[in-house]
């Protein structure tokens, strides 16, 4: 597959951690090219870009597959420079709010991190799996969750060390299962996130609610416990909607699945 160098590349760079700029890109003013792509690609690209607004922006949701005519451009999107510029954007204004904050150092301010394509990258999973253009297959998955090794989405291991920094607390909030408390805590402290204030998994007590509700709930119940939650960053729109979601909240990119 063509796109199989590039993942090599993608994974030396996310593993080394990058510290290099992106290339100065000469900008010019084009007219509008109504069958043209970013990358020049012909109408497919087009509409795949429609697409991945659309989901982005959460005007199409409850969605199973990425169209399966946009697999290469997601994968080109996911592995190429775009994603990781993308999530900079998010991850910087973040930050900027965060330190523009005067904060009680009371031990009470926490910022909410989801997981899955926020805190670790399931990009090699997914490289080999179409990038969501294949249906969700949980075994499959746990097979590749178990074994540990998804790398940090770069962007966000440096937010997080800086929220640290500022006295802030961490909570992890995933919809992983309490079984995969182990090899998450493992994973975790593998790739740089070394200390959290909790780690909330998704027990069997929310089994058949959706994340929304369940994310939900345990945000409601560290407030009632004392916490702000001054800030919480996710991937999925219900990682950032529901009950106390954060005085700010940010929304990652991830074009690949969509959960409710
Ligand atoms: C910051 O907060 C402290 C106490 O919460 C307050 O005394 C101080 O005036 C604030 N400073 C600014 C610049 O808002
Ligand atoms: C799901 O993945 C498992 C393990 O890789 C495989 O055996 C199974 O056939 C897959 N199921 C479907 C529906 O593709
Ligand atoms: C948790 O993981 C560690 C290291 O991966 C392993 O040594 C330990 O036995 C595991 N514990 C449980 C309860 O699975
Ligand atoms: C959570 O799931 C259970 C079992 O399906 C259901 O009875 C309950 O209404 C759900 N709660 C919410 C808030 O959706
Ligand atoms: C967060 O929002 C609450 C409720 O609106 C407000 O009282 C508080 O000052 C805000 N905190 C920050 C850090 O902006
Ligand atoms: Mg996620």
């Amino acid at each position: 597959m063509e796109i199989l160098p590039i993942l090599v590349f993608f994974l030396a760079t996310v593993v080394s951690t990058t510290q290099g700029h992106e290339p100065l890109v000469t900008h010019h003013i084009h007219l509008l090219r109504p069958k043209s792509g970013a990358g020049g690609d012909s109408v497919p690209g087009v509409s795949c870009l429609s697409w991945r607004l659309g989901v982005e922006t959460n005007n199409i949701i409850n969605w199973k597959t990425v169209p399966a005519e946009c697999e290469s451009y997601v994968g080109h999107y996911l592995l190429g420079h775009q994603y990781r510029k993308d999530s900079k954007v998010v991850t910087n204004e973040a930050w900027l709010y965060a330190k523009s904050l005067n904060l009680t150092n009371d031990g009470k301010n926490v910022w909410v991190f989801d997981i899955d394509e926020t805190t670790l990258s399931n990009l090699p999973y997914y490289a080999d799996h179409g990038f969501g253009t294949e249906l969700y297959n949980s075994t499959a998955f746990n097979t590749w969750v178990l074994e540990g090794t998804a790398p940090a989405l770069p962007e966000s291991l440096k937010l997080y060390k800086k929220l640290l920094k500022l006295g802030v607390k961490v909570v992890f909030i995933t919809g992983s299962g309490e079984g995969q408390r182990n090899v998450t805590t493992t994973n975790l402290k593998n790739v740089g996130y070394h200390t959290w204030e909790k780690l909330v998994l998704k027990g069997s007590t929310y089994s058949g609610n959706t994340s929304y509700v369940y994310k939900s709930t345990e945000r409601t119940k560290l407030v009632k416990s004392g916490f702000r939650i001054i800030g919480n960053i996710g991937d999925q729109w219900s990682d950032i909607l529901g009950t106390n979601v954060g005085n700010r909240t940010f929304k990652l990119p991830d074009p690949m699945y969509y959960i409710s």
